[in-house]
């Protein structure tokens, strides 16, 4: 198979061309090709699918098994989180201030997937079916090239450090009750290492989000004044990458190496979006992210 790759972003996100959702589903070849541009580029464009729900599934279902979608949102149950602000009752777009134009401002805060679920998140694949005339884009950054870039005595730090992530905690950033007492008692605080290494190619990557809310032997002030920090350096300007979505456009992220983040668009214009997300195992790196959890 002649696929082509395209580098887009600085150092990571790459566009793919001659092969599609469609050959990956059906075809070991396809899937080893697209495997190996994404354990190397950490984030993956595909442009022009015919997709539907059901082949995004058969495609992301050859990467691992696929996450439920979580307590509470829409979607939940089913593999397929929506992202939108088309009410489903009435077919209009949703009021302000409702739930998920809440939830759409928490994803603008920049964050790994599922990093507060066990076990967390590989990788997520993100398509779009409604995308607004402006605005709306992702954008990526890169913790692995962020991981390099820190100082060497903060990766000794960081290697066998342990940071806390909650659900609970990135919602209540943008309003106090956004995650529910469901959602919370359905989602507790979780502990990560903060280096995931990618077991593919030995390539470290520091794993924090906006749901980072605590570290291992630090005050939580501190441990939040480090974690802002870490933020500011992996996002700062010239190492991320914002993506334009057309519809049809299907990008999947490795959710070890990366942040992302949603960005605003006219609350009158309606944008729609379907995800899967697919759970790490251990062939994932995820062993080593808790050594005794592992154990036990
Ligand atoms: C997500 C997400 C941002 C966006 O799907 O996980 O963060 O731009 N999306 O929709
Ligand atoms: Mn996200």
């Amino acid at each position: 198979m002649g696929i082509e790759v395209e580098q887009l972003g600085p150092g990571f996100f790459a566009e793919l061309r001659g092969v599609g959702l469609k050959d990956v589903a059906e075809r070991d070849d396809a899937y080893a090709l697209v495997r190996a541009a994404f354990e190397e580029h950490s984030v993956l464009l595909f442009r022009d699918q015919p997709v539907t729900d059901e082949l995004q599934a058969a495609y992301s279902k050859r990467f691992g098994p696929l996450e439920t979608a979580k307590a509470a949102s829409l979607g939940e149950g089913t593999p397929y989180s929506i992202l939108t602000n088309i009410d489903r009752a009435t077919g209009g777009l949703v009021p302000p201030g409702h739930k998920e134009e809440l939830r759409a401002k928490a994803n603008q805060l920049w964050h790994t997937d599922s990093c507060f679920k066990i076990p967390p998140a590989l990788a997520s694949v993100l398509s779009a079916r409604i995308v607004p005339p402006s605005g709306g884009e992702t954008e990526f950054a890169s913790t692995r090239l962020a991981w390099d870039r820190l100082p060497a005595s903060l990766r000794v730090k960081l290697e066998h450090a342990y940071a806390w992530h909650d659900y609970a905690h990135s919602r209540g950033k943008i309003a106090p009750q956004l995650a529910s007492e469901r959602e919370k008692a359905a989602m507790p605080p979780v502990s990560w290492r903060m280096r995931w290494r990618n077991p593919e190619n030995g390539r470290d990557a520091l794993y924090i989000a906006s749901h980072t809310f605590a570290i291992d032997s630090m005050t939580d002030d501190a441990a939040q004044a480090l974690i802002a920090e870490l933020t500011a350096l992996a996002t700062a300007e010239g190492h991320t990458y914002q993506h334009r979505w057309r519809a049809g456009d299907v990008i999947m992220w490795d959710n070890r190496a990366g942040l992302h983040r949603g960005r605003p668009w006219p609350a009158d214009k309606p944008r729609h979006m379907v995800r899967t997300t697919i759970t790490a195992t251990d062939a994932d790196g995820l062993a080593e992210m808790w050594p005794a959890r592992a154990a036990a």
